[in-house]
């Protein structure tokens, strides 16, 4: 499933710009977030917006993914009868290197029904978790939580380190 395009639209927004420089980075810099002479991947990089804050940090390496045709995935997980996000934490394990750390911000799954009642973006229920089921998940995957905060109740940060 593609990004609707009027979801497509929002993430291009001066607003989200924003919200990512003002709040989604400096978050995840409270919980420990280094850049520099780091190697980052970026999954779910969309135009790269994220992409010239991190590179202007000097990382020794940025790498940015998106696949921004979601069906491939969606598929392979009706295929292999698992979760998008499940997959998600197995892929991380395999390129991370030791003791290397994940950093998300998302919204739970009654906050994205929410916005898909009221904005019709009209996300594949497939791709939802609440935090609670994201963290089970990450735990029993091998990482550790290290810090986590749910920012009134509807985005939730996480840092994740592989054990
Ligand atoms: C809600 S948008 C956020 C885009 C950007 N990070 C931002 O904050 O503006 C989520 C992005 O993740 C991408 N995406 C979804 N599933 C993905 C996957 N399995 N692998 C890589 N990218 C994925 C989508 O194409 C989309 O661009």
């Amino acid at each position: 499933m593609k990004l609707c395009p009027k979801e497509f639209e929002a993430m291009q927004s001066g607003w989200r710009r924003w919200y990512i420089r003002e709040i989604e980075l400096k978050t995840f810099k409270k919980f420990g977030l280094w850049i520099k002479d780091r190697d980052i991947l970026e999954v779910g990089c969309g135009s790269g917006y994220a992409a010239s804050l991190i590179t202007a940090e000097a990382p020794r390496s940025y790498t940015g993914l998106d696949d921004g045709s979601f069906d491939a995935v969606l598929d392979f997980c009706i295929l292999h009868h698992v979760e998008g996000w499940r997959v998600f934490f197995d892929e991380c394990r395999r390129v991370l290197k030791d003791g290397g750390c994940i950093y998300i911000a998302d919204l739970s799954r009654s906050c994205i029904h929410a916005i898909d009642a009221l904005l019709r973006w009209d996300h594949a229920e497939e791709t939802l978790f609440s935090f609670e089921e994201l963290e089970r998940e990450a735990n029993s995957r091998g990482f550790r939580t290290v810090k986590k905060a749910i920012d009134l109740g509807m985005e939730g940060y996480f840092r994740f380190q592989k054990e």
